[in-house]
């Protein structure tokens, strides 16, 4: 069968039968698996063989949450071209993608993630050391992206020409007792720098920025944006993913909920009290008594310090951080790739509230932000409003903080 033109796929053999449980499929390119459903549940990009096991019902980080995974726009898009007749399918990797801060604890299983996505077809290592490494392992995988490494600055734009997606994760984490904001000095410096130069070298990227403070970086990187004369508000990000995902992991942990079917939206921003899980718009819908809501929502604004504390030293979340940027990679891939039925949520420039950055949920396009999405601020809890005004300032006074940084920075030059 021809190939199937402008997406990922394209459906090599058929067989007249539909999907099975269980049922496992091979090319040359990947393996992939749909449950009862009629929904992939796990894709490997691994060489395809007999022996390759997808026995797992769980999804895989391409799971299913908030429709925001490759599983669902693999399944639509096979069952739409093959009318329940699949069996073969090859997927073609298009995408630049670039990691700023590859060779660090998030960096590193990043990458990795990445690097078994079936949409990237070059994926860059950029970090200011041991980074050339990083990408002489990766590159040994059997995964459909060519990676190179890159070192220093003067390495730097040729990592970035020609990305689709550039993901900043480069910059110094917490350590027990610190908050986001102590990291302003150093990281803020990072980011100015790496935002110039994408602006130099990409300027049509989208940009997922990790780096904390997450609440001023992203409107630093606007900001130096805008002095360059390229920002496009629709694709600047804050990645918020990881609030998403522990929302969604603790409150499935709650109510012995499946895990796939667990979306919970997180808005605000990612510090702190800024972080305001909408439990009341939890899906499915869920009860829980005042006190559980209390207790839940200080345990997803303080699930990173208490990553920092176990790790004692030794740096912030990096395995979970990973497993979420990666997610937002792929949705955002998908969503460049066409795909029409992407949301996430994340800190993006807004006008849903009074601030101009607010995470919220968004649906993603191919130029980026398609759509901020204002009706889950609709019909909010007691608890959720108090929460929602109580955060504003806070969140203000960091992005202020982004800002002022920038403009300090011009006055002095
Ligand atoms: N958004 C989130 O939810 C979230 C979650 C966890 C951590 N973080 C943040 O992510 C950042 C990275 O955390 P990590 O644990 O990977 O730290 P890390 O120290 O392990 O890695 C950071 C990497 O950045 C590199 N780096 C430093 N300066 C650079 C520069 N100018 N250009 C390129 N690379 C540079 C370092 O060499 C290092 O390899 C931190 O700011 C952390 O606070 C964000």
């Amino acid at each position: 069968m021809a190939a199937t033109s402008a997406t990922a796929f394209s459906v090599i053999s058929t067989v007249s039968s539909g999907p099975k449980v269980g049922q496992v499929t091979h090319s040359k390119a990947v393996s992939i698996k749909f449950n009862s459903k009629n929904c992939l549940t796990s894709f490997s990009g691994l060489k395809a063989s007999n022996s390759v096991n997808c026995e797992s019902e769980s999804s895989s980080f391409l799971g299913n949450e908030s429709c925001a995974t490759l599983s669902a726009s693999y399944c639509r898009a096979i069952r739409k071209r093959s009318q329940r007749c699949y069996s073969y399918v090859q997927l073609h990797a298009f995408y630049k993608v670039a990691v700023l801060g590859a060779a660090g604890g998030i960096g590193q299983p990043l990458t990795l993630l990445i690097k078994m996505s079936p949409l990237v077809s070059a994926l860059n290592l950029y970090d200011i050391v041991n980074v050339k490494g990083v990408a002489a392992d990766l590159s040994h995988c059997n995964t459909p992206s060519r990676v190179s490494g890159f070192t220093g600055a003067s390495e730097l734009a040729d990592c970035l020409k020609g990305a689709d997606v550039v993901v900043m994760t480069a910059g110094v984490p917490r350590k027990p007792g610190m908050t986001r904001d102590d990291l302003f000095n150093t990281n803020a410096s990072i980011v100015k720098t790496l935002a110039e130069a994408i602006a130099d070298n990409c300027p049509d990227a989208l940009i997922h920025i990790i780096t904390n403070p997450l609440n001023s970086t992203v409107p630093i990187a606007a900001e130096i944006l805008k002095q360059k004369g390229v920002y496009d508000p629709k694709k600047l990000f804050g990645v918020t993913t990881l609030d998403v995902v522990r929302a969604n992991t603790f409150v499935s942990q709650e109510k012995n909920l499946k895990l796939i079917d667990v979306d919970v939206p997180v808005i605000g921003g990612h510090a702190g009290i800024t972080i305001l899980p909408l439990l009341s718009k939890a899906k499915p819908s869920v009860t829980f008594s005042d006190e559980q809501v209390q207790e839940l929502t200080v345990r997803i604004q303080n699930a990173g310090t208490e990553v920092v504390e176990v790790k004692a030293g030794a740096g912030s979340a990096t395995l979970s951080m990973a497993y979420a940027a990666a997610r937002f990679v792929e949705s955002s891939l998908r969503a460049l790739d066409g795909d029409s039925d992407v949301y996430e949520c994340a800190y993006v420039e807004s006008n849903i509230t009074d601030l101009p950055f607010f995470a919220s949920r968004i649906k993603l396009g191919r130029k980026g932000v398609e759509a901020v999405i204002s009706s889950e601020l609709h019909g909010l809890t007691d608890y959720e409003n108090k929460a929602l005004e109580a955060l504003k300032p806070e969140l203000k006074a960091s992005i202020e903080k982004g800002v002022a940084f920038v403009q300090n920075q011009l006055v002095t030059a």
